[in-house]
Parts: structure tokens; sequence; C-alpha cells
């Protein structure tokens, strides 16, 4: 399968798409960047105003949480960076993760119809693989503490044209429904949703945010193996508490709350 480039993103349309709204007001787009995030950091540095969208076709080095790889083929999936409009302390990182997630999740089951869920702390998942991850990172600037979003979007990768580690990990909307999205239409409903997710948050808080997680939450059947800071545990998905940490039941039927952590299902 070759992975020339079909599509570029048309920032005329995405930018007639976005008129008025407050994210997206500047957009600098890349056919090919290491990554997006280390881009938007170097425009905050620079005075970059809440708001900033960076987008490309392709990175060399996009990564997500842990350090992981983050697979960006060329023209296919959606890549991008947004500094964001909330003005808080970098300790509410772990819940706007969660609200952007929200805010994605939405917005592609909205215009896909797939069933997309949310998988703590940062993916969305389909039919048991990853569609989208999402990376919150804090940066401080002139002593405040400012957010990038960056999100990883699958729309149009074919199948096959994921790695062999990535087979049974990793999908797209395109492989899901056999046709191509409009990666356009996609990155504004976000932006969109995002800014009234987001002012939502600010004025009542997080915990509309956990009613909404336990609605669309990916919800494994099986125990989980969850890889923590403490080694792996098996476990059972339980809920998110206000904090946006997630509260596991342990085998012995005591409840532990996990910060930091990544799962997988044993599909054993
Ligand atoms: C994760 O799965 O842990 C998060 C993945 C985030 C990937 C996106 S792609 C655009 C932006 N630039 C990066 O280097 N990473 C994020």
């Amino acid at each position: 399968m070759g992975h020339t480039l079909t599509h570029k993103l048309d920032i005329e349309k995405l930018r007639t798409l976005l008129d008025g709204r407050s994210y997206g007001h500047t957009i600098q787009h890349h056919m090919l960047t290491h990554s997006t995030q280390d881009i938007a950091a170097q425009l905050l540095r620079e005075g970059a105003a809440d708001g900033l969208l960076v987008l490309a076709e392709s990175q060399t080095a996009g990564r997500g949480r842990h350090g992981r790889a983050w697979f960006s083929p060329e023209g296919t999936g959606i890549y991008m960076s947004v500094l964001l409009k909330a003005r808080v302390p970098g300790r509410y990182a772990p819940q706007l993760t969660i609200v952007a997630a929200a805010a994605l999740c939405r917005v592609l089951r909205r215009l896909t119809d797939i069933d997309i869920r949310m998988k703590w702390p940062n993916d969305l998942y389909a039919e048991d693989r990853k569609i989208s991850g999402i990376l919150i990172e804090s940066y401080t600037e002139a002593g405040k503490n400012r957010f990038i979003l960056g999100a990883g979007i699958s729309v149009n990768v074919l199948q096959e044209q994921y790695p062999e580690w990535l087979q049974d990990k990793a999908t797209s909307l395109r492989a899901l429904t056999g046709k191509e999205w409009d990666r356009e239409r996609i990155i504004a409903d976000f932006l969109t949703e995002l800014d009234a997710l987001i002012e939502l948050y600010l004025s009542e808080g997080f915990r509309v945010f956990r009613t909404i997680w336990e609605t669309y939450a990916w919800a494994p059947q099986h125990p989980i193996d969850m890889d923590t800071p403490r080694g792996i545990i098996r476990v059972r998905q339980h809920a998110i508490d206000e904090d946006g940490a997630l509260v596991v039941q342990l085998e012995d039927g005591s409840y532990m709350t996990v910060y930091s952590g990544s799962m997988s299902v044993d599909r054993s």
C-alpha cells in the first residue's frame, strides 16, 4: 500500500468553517514537522495567543503519553495542537484531558454514528481499538500556566496502512465505515465543541463531565490489566472521581484510585 498524499487540508475552507470562533483564529499548517506539540510550544514562547492552532499533514516524531510514538501517516490523519483558553493551574490537566476527550467523542459520534467511547485517561476507542489520543502538556510562560492540547485522530488511514504492531490496536473512521471523512469539518466541529465544553467546565466545574464520562465510557466486560507506577494489577473499572482520576476495584473487592497509568484488556 502506497502512502501517497491524496489530499491536503484546505486551510481556506477551515478558516471559513471556523469563522468568528476564538479557537483557530491563527492557524499554522505544516506539510511535515517533528511534532505539532513542539511547534506550538515554540510559538507559545514567542508570545502566541490562546486559541492558536498548529496542524501538520505528517509528523516524524509525533508523541503520546509516556513518550510513546504517534503513528502519523501523511495526509490521512489529523495531527493538531491547540493553545487552550483555560487559565487554570497545571494540576487540572487530568480534568482538562477528559473535557477535551468528551468534546471529541461527542463530535465524532455525531458526525459518523460510530459507537466511539472514552477510554481513561486520554483515548477514544471504537470497537476495542484506539481511534484517537489526546495529550495535554503544561507550560509556564511569564509566570502563568498554559496548556497545549495535542490530538491525533485516525481519520482516513486504511487498515492495511498500520504497521504490524498496531494492526489489532488501532483503527480509523475510514477503516470502520469504508468512506473518506472530511478532516476540515472534524477539526472545526471539534474546536467549536472544545470551546463550549471548556467554558462549561470553567463555569460549572468538573461534575458534569463525570456524567458525560459515565455515558460514553469504554466499559470492558473483562478485568483490565492496569499498568500503574506500583506495577501491573488486575482490576475492574468502576468510575472517575472528582479530580478525573480512575477508581478501580481490585480482585479482593476493595477500591483504589489510579492517578496515572494505562490499561489493556485481558483477552485471554
Ligand atoms: C496518546 O495517545 O497518548 C496521545 C497522542 C497525541 C498525538 C498528537 S498528534 C498531534 C500532537 N503532536 C504530537 O506530537 N502529539 C499530539
